[in-house]
Formats: C-alpha cells, sequence, structure tokens
C-alpha cells in the first residue's frame, strides 16, 4: 500500500514538473530576475505597469495646454512679423536657399550691431576680424576663406544663411548655436565686411 502511495505521488511530481514550463515561441518562460531588464524607473516608450502616479497611467506626459508645436510657431520679427519655422531646407538645398531665402531682418545700425557681436562669438576665431579668414583658429584650420575674394562678393543672404546652418565643405554646422533671426544679423554684417 506504501508503495502505491510512493507511485502516486511521484507521478504527480513528475507530471507537474513536466508541465509546469512549456516550449513556445510565444512563451519566454520563467523570469528569474525581471528587475534586471524591465527598467525600475519610469521610461517614456517603454512601460510594462500602470503608472500609480499619473492619472492616466501613463509614463508620459501630455505637453501642457497651450503648448505650440514647433512646426506652427510663428517667430514675430520687429515689422516683418515673418515665420521664421518656414525655412525647413536640407543640407544638399543650398542652390534652393540661395535664391529662395529673403533676409527678413531689416538691415540698420542696431542689426549689424548685434550681427557684429554674435560675428566675434561664434565666426571671428576662424574668419577673423575683417573676414579675411585670418583668426586664430585658421592658422590650424586650414582652408578659411577672404570674404573678399571674387568668388565670394556675390554670396546671397539665403547663400550665408544656408552656410551658417548646415555648414559647407570643411566648415561645420553652426544651426545648433545661433538662431535663424541671429543668422540674418550676421549676414548683414558679413556684407558690411566684404565693402570693407
Ligand atoms: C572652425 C572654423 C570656422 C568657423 C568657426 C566658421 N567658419 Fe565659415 N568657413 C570655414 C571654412 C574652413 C570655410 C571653407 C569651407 C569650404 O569650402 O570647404 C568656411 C566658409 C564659409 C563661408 C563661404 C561658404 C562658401 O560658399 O564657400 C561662409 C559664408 C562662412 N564660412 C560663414 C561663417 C559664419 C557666418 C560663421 C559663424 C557663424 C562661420 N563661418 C564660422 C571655417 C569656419
Amino acid at each position: 500500500m506504501k508503495r502505491i502511495h510512493t507511485l502516486i505521488a511521484c507521478t504527480f511530481t513528475a507530471m507537474t514538473a513536466l508541465t509546469s514550463c512549456q516550449r513556445g515561441h510565444d512563451e519566454t518562460g520563467w523570469e528569474f530576475a525581471p528587475n534586471m531588464y524591465n527598467s525600475v524607473g519610469y521610461e517614456p516608450y517603454s512601460q510594462i505597469n500602470k503608472n500609480p502616479i499619473n492619472a492616466d497611467g501613463k509614463n508620459m506626459r501630455e505637453p501642457v495646454t497651450g503648448t505650440v508645436s514647433r512646426r506652427n510657431y510663428k517667430t514675430q520679427l520687429d515689422s516683418s512679423g515673418v515665420d521664421l519655422m518656414i525655412y525647413h531646407l536640407g543640407k544638399d538645398d543650398l542652390a534652393i536657399a540661395e535664391t529662395v531665402l529673403k533676409n527678413p531682418i531689416p538691415n540698420n545700425e542696431k542689426s549689424l550691431a548685434e550681427g557684429k557681436a554674435l560675428y566675434g562669438r561664434y565666426c571671428q576665431h576662424c574668419h577673423g576680424e575683417t573676414g579675411a579668414g585670418e583668426g586664430a583658429v585658421a592658422d590650424m584650420y586650414k582652408g578659411v576663406p577672404n570674404y573678399k575674394a571674387d568668388a565670394y562678393l556675390n554670396m546671397t543672404d539665403g547663400h550665408i544663411f544656408h552656410v551658417i546652418t548646415h555648414g559647407k565643405g570643411r566648415m561645420w554646422p553652426h544651426g545648433s548655436q545661433v538662431t535663424p533671426e541671429e543668422r540674418w544679423k550676421i549676414a548683414h554684417y558679413i556684407h558690411k565686411l566684404q565693402k570693407g
């Protein structure tokens, strides 16, 4: 009798053991230490459990009421009120930028003074105080041109804007450092340097 009991117990244990782990493509099996691969922190893009703090249960927060998406952001300038976010030109669109983009900033003493300050901060160390390519960095960083050379005299404002935004050849982009409005002011100042 005792033997039968042992047999039944063994069979039951074996069955439980054999059926508790199923093989299958959709079944990953037991997770031994889920906190090793499921982040304990609140991740915005991968969420497993309902967030207990935010009312909608999501980790990611909605933008605050009144938020304007960048695409629809209108930058009002002094007088023209131009939307600066229309400049969605790519790196290879220099030819388009050259002809299509027009400088919306009035060319006056105030914008030239601001352009000069910005040029001093972001460009002068390569392009030099007079724009002849005599900046200290240009000694090491070869190929900085002279704005007064024939090849550059007819650069349009759109051309300069695009070069600042996306860079060109050996010059790196500066779009993340100067705002569109500031780029136009620098363009005015470069023309001033060209006139000497
Ligand atoms: C690290 C050095 C460096 C800095 C900083 C720099 N440039 Fe340049 N720039 C260059 C070099 C090098 C070239 C030549 C690019 C080429 O043709 O390979 C150039 C070319 C240019 C040209 C002529 C583009 C053409 O059509 O050939 C313009 C315009 C210009 N830079 C404007 C600026 C302005 C404006 C700034 C500041 C916002 C600036 N650069 C900052 C190195 C620099």
